[in-house]
Parts: structure tokens; sequence; C-alpha cells
């Protein structure tokens, strides 16, 4: 049986690991090639709290996407540079020679009362979160109009992006921001074919949330905060039983968003987050 990708390929940022790598292997099984980016480096601004992916960690996707049999161009590069972004975009096309799904997912997490962060935090939020996500659709989209192809883009927002948690207000205006990028790019780009929505995930099991960071966020005050600790906190942001849920539920809503099954899908939030939004 053919995949739900086959003769497909899909663009993604912060590939190297987490969601990202797990949304290539997914689409990959499917049937597709991948185009993959990541920083492979770090930002000062996140360093306090984990380490962003590195250029082992993209080799991996690699190797991963690779033993299903699949293409995979792959490229260190940061969303936060239009000119390097599009050059690494540029040369997965060349080499794969389309692309028909947008996967903009690289992010980053920092923490902090709204008014105690600082003004690099707030900045370096701004630029990855949501300016770099519209690079991602920027330097991509032309050559999706161009092929007349039609499309999905998908932008990984949060239950951040659908309404208001404390301690990371730059993170959840980031995340409302993309929201509208989405909207107005579902109206532009419908008439070619090319729907354009966004993922609203709860709690992953990613680096992300898996450090002291976060773990002090669910537990204010606290001189040792810890995942056990956390956990209450955790929890409590769900209806259904569970802390958090895993990449795979994530990108099975992203292969479905990019497969010909959604169609008709634009202009949508989806929420992947166990019934955190109607609580
Ligand atoms: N983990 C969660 O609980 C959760 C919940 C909701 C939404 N999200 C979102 O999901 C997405 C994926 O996060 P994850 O959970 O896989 O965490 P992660 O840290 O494992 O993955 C993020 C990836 O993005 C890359 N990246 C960061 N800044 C970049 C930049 N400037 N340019 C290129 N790549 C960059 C990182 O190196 C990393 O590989 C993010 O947008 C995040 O905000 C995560």
């Amino acid at each position: 049986m053919a995949g739900r990708m086959e003769g497909k390929v899909a663009f993604i940022t912060g590939a190297a690991r987490g969601q990202g790598r797990s949304h290539a292997l997914r689409l990959a099984q499917e049937g597709a090639d991948i185009i993959a980016v990541d920083i492979c480096a770090d930002i000062d601004t996140v360093t306090p709290y984990y380490p962003l992916a590195t250029e082992d960690e993209l080799a991996e996707t690699v190797r991963q996407v690779e033993a299903l049999d699949r293409r995979i161009v792959a490229r260190k590069a940061d969303v936060r540079d239009l000119a390097g972004l599009q050059s690494a975009f540029d040369e997965g096309l060349a080499q794969l020679g389309q692309v028909d799904t947008v996967v903009a997912n690289a992010g980053i997490a920092t923490y902090g009362k709204a008014w105690e962060l600082s003004g690099e935090q707030w900045k370096d939020m701004i630029d990855v979160n949501l300016t770099g996500v519209f690079h991602t659709a920027k330097v991509a989209i032309p050559a999706m109009i161009e092929a007349d192809r039609g499309g999905s883009i998908m932008f990984t927002s949060s239950i951040g992006g659908l309404k208001g948690i404390q301690h990371v207000a730059h993170y959840v205006s980031a995340k409302h921001g993309i929201v509208g990028l989405m909207r107005t790019l579902a109206n532009e780009l419908g008439p070619h074919r090319i729907r354009v929505n966004t993922i609203h995930p709860t709690n992953v099991d990613t680096i992300m949330i898996q450090n002291p960071g976060t773990y002090a966020m669910f537990s204010p005050g606290d001189p040792e905060p810890s995942q056990e600790k956390a956990m209450p906190g955790f929890m409590s942001l769900n209806t259904l039983p569970v802390p958090w849920i895993e990449s795979t539920d994530i990108s099975n809503a992203v292969l479905w968003l990019a497969s010909d099954e959604a169609r008709y899908v634009t202009g949508v939030t989806l929420p992947v987050d166990a019934g955190a939004y109607v609580k």
C-alpha cells in the first residue's frame, strides 16, 4: 500500500531532535523525503535552562530517515537568519525537486514572570518563536506557489498559543503571534490550494519541559525543583490523566494535516493537548 506521503517532500525546522526528528521520521515512514534544518548551537538566554541540539543529533536524524530508505537534505541553519535559512531551503529544493509540506517547529523556552523577563529573553523568544516561523514560511512559499501543486504549511504553536500561562509571557506572546500569521496566510494562500494551520500541544516529553526551568515553574519558590515535585503541576494542565504526551502524538497530527486526508482543512488551530484547552 502506498504511504500517505508518497511523492511528497517536507521541510522541517528544529529537526535534530525532539518533535522535529519525530515528525521527520513519521513523514518519512509514510514515503516523504525531508529537508531538515536545525541551529545545532546554543542561544545564551536558553543555556541556563537546557542546551539546544547538536550537529551529532542532526546527523542522527539523517541516519534514521535514511534507514527508512528516504532521502534527506540536512543543514545547520538558524531560523533567525533569513539568508542562511533561504540557502538551506534552496539546497534542499534543488536536491529533492519540490516541497509540499512545511513544518515550522523550531522553538525555544525560557522562564520568568512577565515583568522580570530581561530584554534579551524577550528579544530571543520573539526572534526565534515568531520571526523564525515567519522566515520559515517566507523561504518556502514562493517555490510552492510557483510549483502550483498546493501544499500544507503548519506552525507548531502551543497550548500557550490559545491561553495565558504564567511565567512564559514572551513564549505565550510568540505562540499567539503565529496564530495571527497562520490565519492571514491561510487567506492569502487559499487560492493557491496551500493550506495553513497551527498545532497546539500540551506538555510534550522532550528536553524543553524535562529541565529544571520547567520544574521550577511548577514548584515556584522551591530551591531544589525536581520532576517529581513538578508532577502535580504537569498533571494539572490536562483534563486527561497524563503529565505529558509523546512527540509521536504531535507527529500523527502533522501527518494528518500534511496528507490529502486533510485537503479541506485550513485556517485551523488544532489542539493536541489531552484536554488542556477546555480546562
Ligand atoms: N515540549 C513541549 O512541552 C512543547 C509544548 C508545546 C509546544 N512545543 C513546541 O514544540 C516545538 C518543538 O519543541 P520540542 O519539544 O521538540 O523541544 P526541543 O528543544 O527538543 O526541539 C526544538 C528544536 O529546535 C531547535 N532550534 C531552537 N532554536 C532554533 C533556531 N533559532 N533555529 C533553528 N533551530 C532551532 C533546537 O536546536 C531543537 O532541536 C517548539 O516550537 C516548542 O515551542 C513544545
